[in-house]
């Protein structure tokens, strides 16, 4: 019967409207069965930033289809020349698939393994990392040989349950134990004039995270890939919040950034938190955790939680978040195998 399904590649561009349906069908389905708690992206918002244009990762779409019917989606990603990141990351392909609960146990994720193998040989790679938090994701990905890379907890913190007086003495001690350092808060986007500066200190920053043994490239964030971020966040309706600090020479020394979505009003996403190496042990972290968790209290009064993930193994941003009360919510696993080890794999089939 699976000998009959055929992957096919899908252009966001020119998908029609079959094709629109079928995929925000197997959406509702991914999520109902994976997400059931979560908010579900609009099938507007999907479409958008499928179709925008992105010219520093490759997005690889394909569908397995029968009778008009979505059986499984895969999506991979893959940096292009235009990327800063591309020499250190192209030997990196990412994917990502779901097949249909029915369907599942008949060989239909084997069928996008010929087809990962294509793309990772047309753009050079030679690792492909995948991840899930799903029993079925770790036997498949432990069949194809993939190794456990990264474990990553998402933590949820209800607002109701925030101890508010301890957040209001962390944004107090902050200030006073770093008399010289200032806190500045930006809604929306930054000025457009701090984007040098402020991609530069971001590039150092994000390249502190532990990533454990996951083969991961450098990260280089430039004041273009933010101008591209703010035109997604312009589609998607997304408004970014960011709390920073600046020592008394005018670099940054600290930042965090919350998310909202119109889609998402009682979930906001707590995104990147870091701090100079240099400018730690002094409370900066905690200050400006506490400084974006009171901002946004006031600003989304129907929020409910804010969400977030850390690496398990980053004691410092854990010991924070656990003080504040995120809990442990899902764990899910990065693997990452090899282009060899995936050929043996496809011709054992
Ligand atoms: C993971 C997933 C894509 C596998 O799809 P599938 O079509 O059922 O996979 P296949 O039939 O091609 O499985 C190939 C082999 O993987 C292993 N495997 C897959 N699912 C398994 C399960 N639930 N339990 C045990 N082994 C499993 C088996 O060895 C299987 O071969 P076999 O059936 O001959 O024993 C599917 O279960 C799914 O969509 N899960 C939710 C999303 C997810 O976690 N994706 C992670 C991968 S990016």
């Amino acid at each position: 019967m699976i000998r009959q399904l055929v992957p096919t590649p899908v252009d966001p561009n020119s998908a029609g409207r079959d094709f629109w349906n079928r995929y925000h069908q197997l959406r509702r389905l991914r999520h109902k069965e994976l997400r059931p708690d979560d908010p579900f992206e609009p099938d507007e918002v999907v479409e958008k930033s499928m179709k925008k244009p992105n010219p520093f990762d490759l997005q690889h779409y394909y569908e397995i289809s029968r009778d008009g019917v979505m059986v499984s989606w895969f999506h991979g990603e893959s940096v292009t020349p235009a990327n800063p990141e591309y020499e250190t990351n192209k030997h990196l392909f990412w994917a990502d698939a779901y097949v249909r609960v029915e369907e599942r146990r008949k060989g239909i994720a084997t069928l996008w393994l010929p087809v990962i193998a294509r793309l990772m040989d047309e753009r050079g790679s030679t690792v492909v990392g995948m991840h899930t938090d799903q029993a079925s994701g770790h036997a498949f990905l432990t069949w194809l040989g993939g190794k456990p890379k990264l474990t990553d907890i998402e933590s949820r913190l209800k607002l109701s349950d925030v101890d508010w007086s301890m957040m209001q003495r962390w944004n107090d001690e902050g200030a006073t134990r770093s008399p010289q350092t200032k806190l500045e808060i930006y809604d929306g986007p930054l000025p457009e004039a701090m984007l040098p500066e402020f991609a530069a200190q971001r590039t150092t920053l994000l390249n502190t995270i532990p990533f454990e043994n996951l083969d991961i490239g450098d990260i280089v964030v430039t004041p273009e890939k933010i101008r591209h971020y703010y035109e997604v966040t312009a589609l998607t309706g997304e408004v970014p919040h960011e709390v920073l600090t600046r020592e008394s020479d005018g670099s940054i020394s600290g930042m965090t950034d919350v998310s909202w979505y119109p889609y998402r009003r009682k979930m906001l996403e707590q995104q990147f938190t870091g701090v100079r190496p240099d400018a730690r042990g002094r409370g900066l972290g905690k200050w400006i955790k506490a400084a974006m968790l009171l901002h946004v209290r006031d600003l989304y009064p129907d929020a409910e939680w804010v969400v977030t993930e850390n690496a398990e193994s980053n004691g410092p941003m854990l010991k924070i978040n656990r003080t504040m009360g995120f809990k442990s919510y899902r764990t899910a696993v990065e693997y990452q195998t090899t282009r060899d080890q995936m050929e043996s794999r496809i011709r054992a089939v």
